[in-house]
């Protein structure tokens, strides 16, 4: 790893707003959203379940589940892979932290899951350390900034999993290889961050310390990256709260 986790200095590329204005933006954004089409996969700009649970597939490949975890679910909407755990995997024992900009996000979520080990909070970033991290979607729509600044916000985003998981984490992209494409809502495709594994392996291998895993070819238009921590970085690297 070259040089630790060094904090990006947005503040430039953001502008006199500074990066608290693009977080404000993006729950601004999914808030209407989930305003709009209430708790379902529109509510968070999927086109139906059947994708956002494929996302779920790819991303939980990073999770060993023949012992129990805590998860961290990065930009967790309102819940739904909370049901998808329930569903799919009944009998494992999952430690749940879901962690969303959003509010509305947030209520929508706490009033569907009751329970001890589903539990959520508002934010940008997990306030606890957990065995693993999972986002889904996180990065998709850039809502307003150029294209230098949104890849800070991710980069943001990657470090701040980084620092908050110990054994490993999980993102998925939009892919900007040619092809049929589920567009993210009716957005338009200027609004839209497609990238490809290439533009942000080295980041996570050099900058964050994992190894890299890139799944691709699931039957849609994206890939997703699961990163291995290779080195502990919790003692360097108290928490933000
Ligand atoms: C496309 S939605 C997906 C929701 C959920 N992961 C799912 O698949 O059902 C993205 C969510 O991430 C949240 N979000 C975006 N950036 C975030 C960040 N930096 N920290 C926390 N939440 C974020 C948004 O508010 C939104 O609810």
């Amino acid at each position: 790893m070259k040089s630790g986790l060094e904090r990006i200095d947005m503040g430039n590329r953001f502008g006199s707003a500074g990066v608290q204005q693009v977080y404000s933006d993006v729950e601004a954004y999914y808030g209407a959203q989930v305003a709009k089409h209430g708790a379902t996969p529109r509510g968070v700009d999927w086109s139906c379940q059947a994708t956002q649970s494929l996302r779920f597939v790819q991303l939980l490949r990073i999770c060993d589940f023949a012992a129990p975890f805590a998860l961290n679910d990065v930009g967790c909407g309102y819940g739904a892979l909370c049901a998808f755990l329930d569903l799919r995997y009944p009998d494992s024992r999952v430690d749940y932290l879901g962690v969303d900009l959003s509010r509305a996000m947030i209520s929508r979520a706490r009033r569907r899951f009751r329970r001890a080990d589903r539990r959520f909070s508002i934010g940008k970033a997990s306030p606890r350390l957990a065995d693993y991290s999972v986002a889904s979607g996180v990065m998709n729509v850039n809502v307003g900034y150029s294209r230098a600044a949104w890849e800070d916000f991710i980069a943001a985003v990657l470090q701040d999993m980084r620092r908050t998981s110990r054994r490993g984490f999980s993102v998925n992209f939009m892919s900007d290889a040619n092809g049929a494409s589920e567009a993210s809502g009716n957005l338009p495709e200027t609004r839209l961050y497609r990238t490809n594994p290439e533009r942000w392996i080295p980041y996570c291998e050099d900058a964050l310390g994992c190894s890299v895993e890139t799944l691709e070819n699931y039957g849609m238009k994206e890939f997703t990256l699961l990163l291995r921590c290779r080195q502990n970085l919790a003692e360097d690297l108290p928490l933000r709260h």
